[in-house]
């Protein structure tokens, strides 16, 4: 027989979430049956993450455009990033990272009462990514969507789950930043081709005890920017043709320049933002976790909010920009390697196509 959804909660399922010392703006309340109304805090539950096995290095690159590891490493930051082999998809990397993170928080596919995949490069148009990981991972029914905000994605998917976790619709939201972007690479254009790789993490969210969880968060979208990063053809504005796939319009095309400075000044704001709405001082941040799009963007980011070095997370030389999949990667790495520790406080910032923008800062 069908289980209801964990989300209709049972009177006194949430009794452990007891008024907490939260900042007024970021309380929420969720009723929990009987017509009694909790403090509810949402949180991360687990975290989990996938890469391919495939490195594809600089020197690789070397190999196949006019480009140099010097130039990479110096302008970017960048060694190497992963490739997915001809059999990966961004659901069949979601479904093991989904997995992971399950294990750590838990809970079973079937306690999902959501599944947000945050992507630009779904395996297919339709159906939606989230719901081939909905069939593979074993979930019930529940609702899935995908998310386009590029590599705010799961910025954006995380805000998204914390409302419907906040109001008591659903306990367990699975939030998923999944990318094969070396798909809709040209590996002939050395202005993208460097930057870009594959990989996949997954959060699991759900309600937590104050004052652990979400503080405040942010997010911002600016299509006047939208062809500073973008794919022409695929869609409904040059549907594929003949003559699409000669002209390679169906690669991803950047203006890296004008992208830089959005990047920088977009970033700083929305992390002064969230940190004025939760009255935190940049000097309390225990970890910096900003998107890995450009070391260089990342530093000016830092620098200008006064972040110490040793508090920003980084494995861009790794891994690469992996665009929503990038801030859920690094949080994983931090869970697992014991660097993100319980009471520590977390803001994390991204940009990408759209523009989009948003941070989240949370206390673990
Ligand atoms: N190897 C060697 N030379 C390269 C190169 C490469 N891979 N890519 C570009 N160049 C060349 C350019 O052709 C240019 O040559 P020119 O002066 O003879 O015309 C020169 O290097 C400088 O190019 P420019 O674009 O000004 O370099 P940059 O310092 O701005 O670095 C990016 C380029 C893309 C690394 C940088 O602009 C960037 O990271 N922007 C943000 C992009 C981003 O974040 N995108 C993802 C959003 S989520």
């Amino acid at each position: 027989m069908r289980q209801p959804p964990s989300g209709m909660y049972k009177a006194g399922a949430l009794l452990e979430h007891k008024e907490g010392n939260l900042p007024a703006h970021s309380r929420g309340t969720a009723k929990v049956g009987l017509g009694v109304s909790m403090e509810l805090a949402v949180g991360i539950l687990g975290t989990g993450s996938e890469l391919p096995e495939k490195v594809l290095t600089n020197f690789d690159l070397e190999k196949m455009v006019n480009t140099s590891d010097q130039w990479i490493t110096e302008r970017t930051g960048i060694k190497e990033r992963r490739q997915a082999a001809p059999h990966e998809t961004t659901s069949t990397l979601s479904v093991k990272a989904s997995r992971k993170a399950l294990a750590m928080a838990g809970i079973t596919p079937e306690n999902l009462d959501l599944i947000i995949c945050a992507t630009i490069s779904p395996d297919m148009p339709l159906p939606s990514t989230a719901a081939l990981i909905q069939r593979d991972l074993g979930a019930r029914a529940c609702c899935a969507f995908d998310l386009a905000a590029a590599c705010s994605g799961f910025l954006f998917g995380m805000t998204v789950a914390e409302q419907f976790i906040r109001n008591g619709k659903y306990k367990y939201v699975l939030v998923i930043g999944a990318e094969v972007l070396s798909r809709y690479v040209d590996y002939q254009d050395r202005k993208t081709c460097v930057i870009f790789g594959d990989g996949v993490a997954a959060a699991v969210l759900g309600p937590v005890t104050p004052p652990s969880g979400i503080l405040a968060s942010d997010l911002h979208t600016e299509g006047q920017h939208a062809n500073h990063l973008y794919i022409p053809a695929g869609g409904t504005a040059s549907p594929a043709s003949h003559e699409t796939v000669t002209r390679g319009d169906h690669y991803i095309k950047m203006r890296g320049n004008e992208l830089f400075k959005v990047a920088v000044r977009n970033m700083e704001e929305v992390s002064r933002r969230v940190m004025e709405k939760a009255q935190i001082c940049p000097n309390q941040i225990d970890l910096f976790v900003p998107h890995q799009a450009n070391q260089r963007i990342n530093e000016a980011v830092r620098e200008r909010l006064g972040v110490v070095p040793e508090k920003v997370y980084s494995n861009i030389d790794r891994i690469g920009n992996t665009s929503s999949a990038s801030i859920p990667i690094c949080l994983d790495e931090c869970v697992r390697s014991g660097r993100l520790k319980k009471g520590d406080l977390i803001l994390m910032a991204a940009f990408g196509a759209g523009v989009t923008w948003g941070a989240v800062l949370m206390r673990w």
